[in-house]
């Protein structure tokens, strides 16, 4: 990645560039190329308006497509689009989706609708959209009959062309649409524009194969390809260079990362090289999936010093025979026993799960087996979904589908229970000192820090602004069900 550190070096590569001869074939040279030209455009735009030009960033769903977004930003400011929180005041809107679940589609839908009304106002006004509902051929024949207004349309495997696609908007002045089915391309060295300056998420492998048969991931995010562990330390070592201390390891299912390269690694290997970064404080990741999570693992866990005492462990159902409608390939007693080995490797790490309720043919008997699962693990804290029907899903037409009223009855249920089980966890670490990393001014009350423990509890704490991004040790005096108010003793 190309971080701020390197802009300058970014800035002289630019200028080697000539826009007027065709565009180079080799990427990342290719992008370079748009960008210039890109720039070129949003200049002359900018000095015609007399003002700069503005884009703001939406995104929706889990944190491959928040990854992705910072390097949606990081091509835009290069470009010369100034960053703006608000749609409304943008010139440039970009939308990056997820389609998980039926509402996160409803949303985006709803979104477009008034952003309509905007661009009527503004007609400068450009709408982009990306991300995993662009993978699904329904939801672009949809755009492009009642959505007429969008000028851009990209998907998962493309979007290290955005400035690419940005220009051929600019020029043919129509919508562009450009939607890959599936690739085993990975470029890198594209620019990006972190979020926070001590922290960030890296991906090291891209798809899914599991298929789990709920799940629309596999079809939107294409089959598993992980980075090569070079270019992954590489750029791990560049965010340490660039002040970063913690990172996040991420890919759908880490725990079988490796398996598809020339010379395959393991998720646990690839953990142990990055330990040795100097300069790198902590190590989180996710997602890991019960099936593939091996003792090596679990031993370089309860051995380093830098991965987080914090593990992401969906379960999604406690029934053995949902999880096996599920196709999630382990048992109820399997996933307890792994439960149970990690535990007794590493003592004081915290358990955090997600979980479905209503899959097709679910019981009242199967549900009874998810809550006691929750109550066997006593999760730390749990993410509830009611199941939602994915169009082209195995899931989606299966018999027995629950009624809504069902599944919401057992929905709330489980929230309680997962709810009550959490505060009590939580509550264990009072009067304990913890380190934790210092990560925001806290929304309410500009005096307070809020900071995260490396269990992943966050803590609020007295303090002045320059400690963000620097590692402190808190008293944790109060708990309040999910978080503590405490005070830093250095
Ligand atoms: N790769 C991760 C999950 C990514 S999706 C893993 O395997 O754990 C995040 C969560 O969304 C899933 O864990 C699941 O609990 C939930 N989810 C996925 N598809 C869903 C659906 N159709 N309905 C409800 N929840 C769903
Ligand atoms: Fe979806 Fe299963 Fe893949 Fe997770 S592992 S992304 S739930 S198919
Ligand atoms: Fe959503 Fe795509 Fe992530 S569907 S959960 S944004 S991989």
């Amino acid at each position: 990645m190309i971080e701020k550190m390197e802009s300058k070096k970014f800035e002289e590569i630019l200028e080697d560039i000539d826009i007027e001869t065709e565009a180079p074939v080799e990427e990342p040279m290719r992008q370079y190329y748009f960008i210039k030209k890109a720039r070129k455009y949003v200049n002359e735009l900018s000095k015609k308006l007399g003002r700069p030009l503005y884009a703001c960033t939406k995104t929706f769903g889990c944190q491959m497509n928040a990854r992705d977004s910072e390097k949606l930003v990081g091509i835009l400011e290069r470009i010369g689009y100034v960053e703006e929180p608000e749609e409304d005041k943008a010139d440039f809107v970009i939308y990056n989706t997820c389609t998980v679940r039926e509402n996160a589609n409803l949303r985006v839908y709803g979104r477009l609708g008034q952003l309509n009304r905007v661009k009527k106002k503004n007609p400068h006004m450009m709408i982009g959209l990306c991300g995993c509902m662009m993978q699904e051929p329904e939801v672009v024949e949809k755009l492009k009959k009642s959505y007429r207004f969008v000028d851009l349309i990209f998907g998962t495997h493309n979007i290290y062309k955005f400035a690419e696609l940005i220009v051929t908007r600019m020029e043919s002045g129509r919508m562009v649409i450009d939607i890959w089915k599936d690739t085993d391309k990975i470029v890198e060295d594209l620019p990006s524009e972190r979020k926070y300056s001590f922290k960030s998420g890296v991906n090291i492998m891209f798809g899914c194969n599991n298929f789990c048969s709920y799940c629309i991931v596999p079809y939107v995010r294409g089959r598993e390809r992980s980075r090569n562990p070079k270019d992954i330390i590489r750029e791990v070592e560049r965010l340490v260079a660039d002040g970063v201390v913690e990172v996040m390891l991420l890919g759908q299912n880490v725990n079988s990362y490796g398996k598809n390269l020339k010379e395959p690694m393991s998720f646990a290997g690839l953990l142990q090289e990055i330990e040795k970064i100097e300069g790198l404080e902590r190590i989180r990741f996710m997602t890991s999936h019960p099936k593939d999570l091996s003792d090596e693992l679990i031993d370089v866990m309860a051995h380093s010093g830098k991965i987080c005492r914090h593990l992401h462990l969906p379960v999604q159902s406690g029934s053995t025979q949902i999880l096996e409608k599920m196709n999630r390939r382990y048992t109820k007693e399997q996933y307890l026993a792994l439960v149970e080995k990690i535990r007794a490797a590493v003592p004081d790490i915290a358990l955090t799960t997600d979980i479905i309720v209503g899959f097709p043919g679910e019981t009242e008997e199967d549900f009874q087996e998810t809550l006691d699962v929750v109550r066997k693990v006593r999760y730390d804290s749990a993410f509830t979904f009611q199941y939602s029907k994915r169009t082209g899903t195995p899931a989606a037409v299966m018999e027995d589908q629950i009624p809504a009223d069902v599944v919401k009855d057992r929905f709330d249920r489980l929230l309680k229970e997962v709810q009550s089980i959490s505060a009590e966890k939580c509550s264990v670490y009072t009067d304990t000192v913890q380190n934790v990393l210092v990560e925001t001014v806290n929304d309410h009350d500009d005096t307070l820090l809020t900071g995260r423990m490396s269990n992943n509890l966050l803590v609020h704490f007295p303090g002045d602004v320059s400690l963000i991004g620097k590692l402190v040790d808190v008293r944790l005096k109060e708990c309040h069900g999910f978080y503590y108010m405490g005070e830093m003793i250095r």
